[in-house]
């Protein structure tokens, strides 16, 4: 794996610290207020457009249907849903027969989660605790655990993830992820000029990152100013899950972002790809699954 070289000039100043300096906290300080901003984001979310809490209600199904079909047929399956936030998701693949348990770090997100399923009255119940610290509060093995969509950022071990995540699939049981794509991430979504912003390789300090709204609602308020997250490349993910002893079945790249970002060219409300004129072809989300062998 390669690291950082020594100095790096951006494109764009990395925002390396909202207020200039270069200080390192503890992990548990950075992830403390992430938990704080993300408590605010999940009263936002569940009362806006961008989750829908009342079509999930009518029925809604919140999954992409890419990833039903990677995912394959879940009835009858244990899944562990990682990073669940409100429970849209949670939801959809109880919906389809799957007995779920998500995880938060956030507790008024795994509150809400919590009430849309009871009100729903589909089988899956919700965990409030760190993933990276999972194991010292919740024991058990899944056939499934399904994590998407804005969680490796979050991560500050991917290889401390992977190990739990192969711990905690039975034998034969799988892994399915989907998400931003590194490649993507060194992006500036911030401008409508298609440069490079942030840095690819893995660094042990996350980025600090200016708050404004949610990636829901720009227009939103939230008294928690700034955002902790870590970069992971391409190779240190593919890397953390082969070692952690899983049999990647495939990694799968797409050429759209399923968020606004004013670099790209809307296709619909889910798939923003890049201009045709930009004169580059990148993958800018993935998908990945790996198996526990049996
Ligand atoms: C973008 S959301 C997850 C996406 C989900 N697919 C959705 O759209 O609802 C990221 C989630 O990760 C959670 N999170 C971030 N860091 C975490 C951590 N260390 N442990 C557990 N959850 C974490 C946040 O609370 C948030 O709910």
């Amino acid at each position: 794996m390669r690291r950082r070289p020594g100095r790096i000039v951006w494109a764009v100043m990395s925002p390396l610290s909202v207020d200039g300096s270069s200080h390192m906290a503890d992990v548990e300080d950075y992830v403390t207020s992430n938990r704080h901003l993300w408590d605010e984001w999940a009263d936002i979310h569940a009362a806006g457009d961008w989750y829908d809490l009342d079509s999930v209600r009518r029925g809604a199904d919140k999954l992409r249907p890419y990833e039903v079909q990677e995912v394959g047929d879940v009835n009858g399956l244990t899944m562990l849903h990682l990073q669940c936030q409100i429970g849209t998701d949670s939801v959809s693949w109880a919906r389809r027969g799957a007995k779920v348990t998500g995880v938060d770090f956030s507790p008024r997100a795994v509150e809400i989660a919590n009430a849309l399923a009871k009100e729903l009255g589909v089988d899956a119940t919700f965990v409030c605790a760190d993933v990276m610290n999972l194991p010292e509060v919740l024991p058990g093995i899944w056939d499934a655990v399904y994590t998407s969509r804005g969680v490796l950022g979050w991560l500050p071990d991917l290889t401390k993830w992977a190990r739990m995540i192969a711990d905690y699939l039975k034998p034969g049981g799988f892994m399915y992820l989907t998400d931003i794509h590194p490649i993507a991430k060194v992006l500036d979504d911030t401008s409508s000029d298609l440069r490079v912003a942030r840095p690819y390789w893995p660094r042990p300090e996350p980025i600090a990152y200016g708050v404004d709204g949610t990636y829901a609602d720009p227009t939103a308020k939230v008294s928690t100013t700034v955002k902790y997250l870590w970069t992971h490349s391409t190779g240190e993910l593919i890397t953390a899950v082969g070692q952690a002893g899983l049999i990647i079945e495939f990694f799968h790249e797409f050429e759209w972002l399923d968020r606004p970002w004013p670099c790209l060219r809307k296709q619909d409300d889910r798939h923003y790809v890049l201009p045709q004129n930009a004169g580059a072809e990148l993958p800018l989300f993935f998908s990945l699954r790996a198996r526990k062998p049996l």
